[in-house]
C-alpha cells in the first residue's frame, strides 16, 4: 500500500513507542514528522529538536507542516517521561513540570491540530495512556494521575470532534521496553517512612518494564488500530493487561486497590 500524501505528526519521535510507530508509518509509505528535545535524525523522517512546553513554537511548528503538506491526518501523542515518589515528599515543581510535558504538552499540540484535519474533514489522533491510568500505582500518583485525565480529555474530545470525521483513540499499554525507565525521575529525598515500599515498588515497577513487551509489538497495535476505518475510542495493549482491564470492570474498588497493596508487596513493610 503506497500512503505517500498522507502526513503523520509523531512527538517523542526520537525513543521508544515514538520511534517504532514512525518506522512503521515510514515504511508504509506515510510523511511522518515529528519531534523530541534533543536532535535526532533517521532516513525518511522528518525530524525536529522541540520541546513539546514551548507552547506557542509548537503552534507554528503545526501550521508550517500544514502550509508544507496541505494537510495533517495523523497525531500520534507519545512524547513523555515517568516520576516516581511518595506524595508528601514529590516536589510540587516537578509534579507541574510531569503535567506540563505530558498533559499540556499533549492538549496543546491536539489542539492545534484541529483545526487542520477539521478543514480536511478527516483526523486520527492517538493519545498514548497507560494501564497506570486504569489501576493508579502507588508511588506513581502524578504519572496515573495525568494518564487519566487524559482518557477523560481522549473521550471528551472523541465527541466534540466526531462531525468533521477526526477519531481519537487513547492507548493503553502495559509495561514494556523502552528508555522509559532510563528517562524517569526518581524523587531523591531522603524517605524513612516510605523507604521500603518505595524501594520495592520501583524494583517491581523495572523487572515488568524489562520483562515487558518490544516497542515493536506496541507500535504494529497503534498502527493497526489508529489506520482503522472506525478506531476505538480506547484500545488495551498486552494481553494480561487487557485481561486486568476487564477485571477491572467486575470488581470493587476496594477490592482493587487491596490487589494493588498485595502486587506491589506492601502488606508487611511500611
Ligand atoms: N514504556 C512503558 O512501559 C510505557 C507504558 C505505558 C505508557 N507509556 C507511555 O508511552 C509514551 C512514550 O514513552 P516511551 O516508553 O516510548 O519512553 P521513551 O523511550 O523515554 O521516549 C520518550 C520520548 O519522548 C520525548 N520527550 C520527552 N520529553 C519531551 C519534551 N518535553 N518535549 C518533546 N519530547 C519529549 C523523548 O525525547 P527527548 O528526551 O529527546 O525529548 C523521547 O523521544 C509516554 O507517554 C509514556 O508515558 C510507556
Amino acid at each position: 500500500m503506497v500512503n505517500n500524501d498522507k502526513v503523520v505528526i509523531i512527538t517523542g519521535i526520537s525513543s521508544g513507542f515514538g520511534l517504532a510507530t514512525a518506522r512503521i508509518f515510514r515504511d508504509k509509505g506515510y510523511r511522518v514528522y515529528g519531534f523530541a528535545r534533543k536532535p535526532f535524525t533517521e532516513e525518511g523522517l522528518f525530524t525536529t529538536s522541540l520541546d513539546i512546553t514551548n507552547y506557542k513554537r509548537v503552534d507554528e511548528y503545526i501550521k508550517e507542516v500544514y502550509e508544507k503538506e496541505k494537510r495533517i491526518d495523523y497525531l500520534i501523542n507519545s512524547a513523555g517521561f515517568g516520576i516516581t515518589g511518595s506524595i508528601e515528599n514529590t516536589d510540587i515543581d516537578l509534579i507541574k513540570k510531569q503535567f506540563e510535558v505530558n498533559y499540556f504538552g499533549t492538549v496543546n499540540i491536539t489542539k492545534a491540530v484541529i483545526p487542520y484535519m477539521r478543514a480536511n474533514n478527516f483526523g486520527r489522533i492517538a493519545i498514548i495512556s497507560s494501564v497506570a491510568a486504569v489501576f493508579p500505582i502507588p508511588f506513581q500518583a502524578f504519572y496515573s494521575s495525568h494518564k487519566a485525565a487524559l482518557n477523560s480529555f481522549g473521550e471528551a474530545l472523541n465527541i466534540e470532534v466526531k462531525p468533521f470525521g477526526i477519531k481519537v483513540t487513547n492507548f493503553i499499554p502495559g509495561d514494556a521496553k523502552t528508555n522509559f525507565d532510563k528517562n524517569r525521575i526518581n524523587t531523591k529525598v531522603n524517605e524513612p517512612a516510605y523507604k521500603d515500599r518505595i524501594e520495592k515498588s520501583l524494583t517491581k515497577m523495572r523487572k515488568d518494564e524489562l520483562k515487558g513487551m518490544s516497542k515493536e509489538y506496541v507500535a504494529k497495535v497503534i498502527y493497526k488500530n489508529i489506520t482503522k476505518k472506525r478506531p476505538p475510542l480506547r484500545k488495551t495493549i498486552g494481553k494480561s493487561y487487557k485481561f486486568l482491564v476487564f477485571l477491572e470492570r467486575l470488581f470493587p474498588r476496594k477490592f482493587i486497590n487491596f490487589v494493588l497493596d498485595k502486587m506491589y508487596g506492601f502488606s508487611k513493610t511500611k
